[in-house]
């Protein structure tokens, strides 16, 4: 039986204990170990490229054990798994995973096509998985907070903009699988950053993005012994949504001193809100007598930004906390507790199709319509 998720369920709904395997154990898949356990999960197992990969990260963890990829997909003791490798192996391991009745958290992009990604989204549908993506930024209290405040105006809004730009990759010498089209897919800047912003705009606003009109930047041809690189290193876009609003999104991951700057501001003739992931414990309102700041935990916070406000004003949550809710959230649905918000392969589906209209724009320069 599903009941419906509110504040007092994280008080007193008991949950099941969770079992999780981890596979792929770089900069995310700590992370994930650290959700999980945030969540009340047990991480049974990590597996990783290599089986001393797999040791080292368990022992470094202090989880029981180490398998390899296999193992882990077939391992009874396993009740989700959490798929933390690069891009291109995302899809066929979700499959595996699903197959073999596992529940299943996998990292964006879901896969690298749209057709991957509805497969993975029928398979979800035909053996009633559950199955989520991380687009945590969902879990921003302050993201909520924008989410409760527009839901009643959303039809009002005009104009919906901001940028995520990053700095990792401005240095000509710098190195990385998502670099190599093989691994990280078609698109690079759009499907690495840029399909979070996007699932940002549409949880908030309620907009969908109908049509896109995309141009890629790309600074750097080669980069040390890469001779060619054929993904983008940013894009400029603009887009129009199924109410009836316009706007446009920065990217770019060769802007110095950008670290992770995801950035929005959607604004209407009556009310504007601006969140910044650099600076989460706030979101700026405004008006068009005053303008406000609404801190995060505070009494006047909306229920659904209560939801996710774990610790009294003043004491700062960030991205990790995001990611242990949009964990706890998953296991609540595996408890079979329905909550609001989560992000499902269907959302993955969404974000496949919304790169592939990007990277058909920008070959043909030409608006292209997200059907
Ligand atoms: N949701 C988010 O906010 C978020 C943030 C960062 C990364 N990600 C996603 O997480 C994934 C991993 O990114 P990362 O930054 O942790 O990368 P990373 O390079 O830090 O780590 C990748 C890990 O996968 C392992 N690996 C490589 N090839 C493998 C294979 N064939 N089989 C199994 N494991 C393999 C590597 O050894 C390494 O442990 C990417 O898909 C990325 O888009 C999501």
């Amino acid at each position: 039986m599903t009941t419906t998720f509110s504040r007092a369920d994280v008080v007193v709904t008991p949950q099941l204990v969770i079992n999780a395997g981890v596979i792929g154990f770089g900069f995310i898949g700590e992370v994930h170990v650290r959700a999980i356990r945030a969540a009340g999960g047990v991480v049974t197992a990590i597996a990783a490229k290599t089986i001393e990969e797999a040791q080292a990260a368990a022992l470094k963890m202090g989880v029981e054990k180490a398998l390899t990829i296999d193992e882990l997909l077939q391992d009874p003791d396993i009740d989700v798994v959490h798929i933390c490798t690069p891009n291109v192996f995302h899809a066929e391991l979700a499959e595996k995973a699903i197959r073999a009745g596992k529940s299943v958290i996998c990292e964006k992009p879901l896969a690298i096509s749209v057709a991957e990604a509805k497969h993975l989204n029928d398979l979800v549908i035909e053996n009633q998985t559950i199955a989520t993506v991380p687009f945590v930024y969902r879990y921003h209290p302050s993201v909520r907070e924008a989410r409760a405040r527009i839901a009643p105006m959303k039809d009002s809004l005009v104009l919906l903009h901001g940028f995520y730009l990053q700095d990792w990759l401005s240095r000509e010498s710098t190195l990385n699988w998502r670099l190599d089209s093989s691994v990280g897919g078609p698109s690079r800047a759009f499907g690495d950053i840029g399909v979070h912003w996007c699932d940002l705009l549409e949880f908030v606003t309620g907009h969908r993005i109908t049509h896109i009109n995309a141009q890629f930047m790309q600074v750097f041809d080669s980069r040390g012994e890469k001779s060619t690189i054929d993904t983008e290193d940013g894009a400029t876009m603009i887009f129009k949504t199924d109410k009836g609003a316009q706007g446009s999104l920065v990217l770019s991951q060769v802007s110095a001193g950008r670290k992770n700057k995801l950035w929005f501001s959607f604004e209407s003739p009556t009310e504007s809100y601006v969140f910044d992931q650099e600076a989460p414990e706030s979101l700026w309102v405004g008006g068009l007598a005053s303008n406000q700041i609404v801190f995060r935990g505070v009494a006047e916070e909306s229920e659904e930004a209560k939801a996710y406000s774990f610790l009294p004003a003043g004491h700062p949550q960030g991205y990790q906390d995001c990611f242990n809710a949009f964990v706890s959230d998953t296991y609540r649905s595996i408890s079979g507790i329905t909550v609001d918000g989560v992000p499902t392969f269907k959302d993955g589906l969404r974000a496949a199709k919304l790169t592939e209209a990007v990277l058909a724009s920008s070959k043909t320069g030409t608006w292209v319509e997200i059907k």
